[in-house]
């Protein structure tokens, strides 16, 4: 049974943030906000109702918990697509149990694409008409090409239409690069690029440590075999999911960190799937976000082998869209 929809008048809710999903990508979302408290509602909507309501009474035991030792309680409710729609940002790792965020072992990211479009279709139908400035982030997969679609369904400007696309991608290089040159991950500024997923790319001409170019500051007798890294970083979450069947707690935490960016506004820069004009097709680029999504595109200064990578990157999802179409 449907919960009442919210009544603005009676919510006191400054902040609203929707989680569209209630499996474990969802779920975990909504952990990350709770213990890292972004809005002041978290609003859960998922139409297997039982799995939403369980993860509200699971969640609820989080955030009283965090509350009662000043964590400062989020709220988190049962929603509607409707309810969703006047939020002030929208999460999708679109979960019809079994979770379809990641896909399972054996198929692609972007085997999941007829399933996850139809959710997609449906989710932003029944959202509609979206507040004017919600900003809705794609999670499931495969992402770019969904990020694409949920800008045409739902009508939002195509700032407002993010993907979290490479940023996982980009966190998890960081990771690996720290291990390699022992240097703190938040001191190193490296970027994939492009699809999240088998074309991505990663721009090693702009890779810096501390702002010194990654060949100007290896340790001594420390070479980095970048193609085995590029590797390595693209195949990381086929290895998870391999071994416990989906992702779940870095793609969480990135798109609570993502959630954090565009409510507080904070104009930081984050590599996202968006509307890209010139190449015609969603894909990351490092971008600045603000609360209404992207505040401006940064033009990174790649290298020619670079700028083709990307091109064929974005080829790649072209034919994904056409063949969805
Ligand atoms: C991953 C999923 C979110 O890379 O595509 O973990």
């Amino acid at each position: 049974m449907d919960p009442p929809a919210m009544d603005p008048e009676i919510s006191t809710a400054k902040s609203r943030i929707a989680i569209l999903g209630a499996g474990s990508v969802g779920s975990a979302i909504g952990l990350c906000l709770i213990l890292n408290p972004v809005a002041s509602e978290v609003v859960l909507v998922d139409p297997n109702t039982a799995l939403r309501d369980a993860q509200i009474k699971d969640l609820g035991d989080a955030t009283t918990y965090h509350g009662a030792v000043g964590g400062g309680g989020v709220r988190i409710r049962a929603g509607t697509h409707k309810d969703a729609g006047q939020c002030d940002i929208v999460v999708a790792p679109l979960t019809v149990a079994p979770d379809l965020t990641v896909a399972p072992s054996g198929e692609s990211r972007t085997d999941l694409l007829g399933r996850n479009l139809a959710i997609l279709k449906s989710a932003t139908n029944d959202m509609k008409p979206f507040r004017e400035d919600t900003v809705l982030l794609i999670v499931a997969n495969p992402c770019d090409v969904l990020t694409y679609f949920a800008q045409q369904y739902s009508g939002l400007p195509k700032g407002q239409v993010l993907g979290s696309g490479t940023f996982l991608d980009s966190a998890r290089l960081r990771g690996i690069l720290s291990e390699k040159v022992g240097v703190d991950a938040s001191s190193i500024d490296a970027y994939v690029l492009g699809e999240h997923g088998e074309s991505q790319m990663v721009a090693w001409s702009c890779v810096t440590i501390g702002a010194v170019p990654l060949d100007q500051c290896l340790p001594p007798n420390v070479t980095l075999d970048r193609k085995a890294i590029a590797i390595e970083t693209k195949d990381k979450a086929a290895k998870i999911i391999e071994a416990k069947g989906a992702t779940a707690y870095g793609i969480a935490a990135l798109s609570a960190s993502i959630c954090k960016s565009i409510l507080f506004d904070q104009r930081n820069v984050r590599p996202i799937s968006h509307w890209v004009d010139d190449l015609g097709c969603c894909l990351s680029l490092p971008v600045v976000l603000g609360r209404r999504g992207i505040v401006r595109s940064l033009n990174m200064p790649l290298i020619q082998e670079e700028k083709d990578l990307l091109a064929k990157s974005a080829s790649t999802l072209k034919e994904y869209i056409a063949e969805a179409k």
